[in-house]
């Protein structure tokens, strides 16, 4: 219930090493992830911080917020393999008509992750390659179907 009342890790963080934008198909509702990467003590690379922002709906907060506490001091391997499945069960399930929302906190880590080993010139995983085709493609058939609304999103975001 936590994440639905007081969700967790809300806002923006300042100078992000990865930044996920994804939209909604079902509803167009759009939302932003921000990651900071750092090393554990073997050195493996894991998400160090992260925040996110949503035009979205109840569940997405949730969804948003339950990503963000499973994903924080995972390795990025780790925080790739995280589905809306484990997301899900962790707020002990979501009523079917909602489904569909707890795909945004998925897509937007896994967009933000992506986003981190292209700024870095680094070599993406496949399976986090073939992920940013699919997101990418909704995203931009959710800005032309919703397109006032996404302007609108991204004016008041920018603000
Ligand atoms: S109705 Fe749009 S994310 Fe839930």
């Amino acid at each position: 219930m936590e994440h639905f009342s007081r969700p967790h890790n809300y806002g923006k963080i300042k100078n992000p090493d990865g930044v996920g934008k994804v939209g909604n198909l079902v509803c167009g509702d759009v939302m932003w992830l921000y990651i900071k990467v750092g090393k554990n003590k073997a050195g493996k690379e894991i998400i160090k911080d992260i925040k996110f922002e949503t035009f979205g709906c109840v569940a997405a907060i949730a969804t948003s917020s339950a990503i963000t506490d499973l994903a924080k001091e995972k390795t990025l391997e780790e925080a790739i393999a995280i589905d809306k499945q484990e997301i899900v069960q962790s707020l002990g399930g979501l009523p079917p008509i909602k489904l569909h929302c707890s795909v945004l906190a998925a897509d937007a880590l896994a967009e933000a992750i992506f986003d981190y080993y292209a700024k870095q010139n680094r070599a993406i995983p496949k399976e986090l390659e073939e992920k940013h085709h699919r997101i990418k493609k909704e995203k931009d058939i959710v800005e032309e179907k919703y397109k006032d609304w996404t302007q609108k999103e991204e004016e008041i975001h920018n603000q």
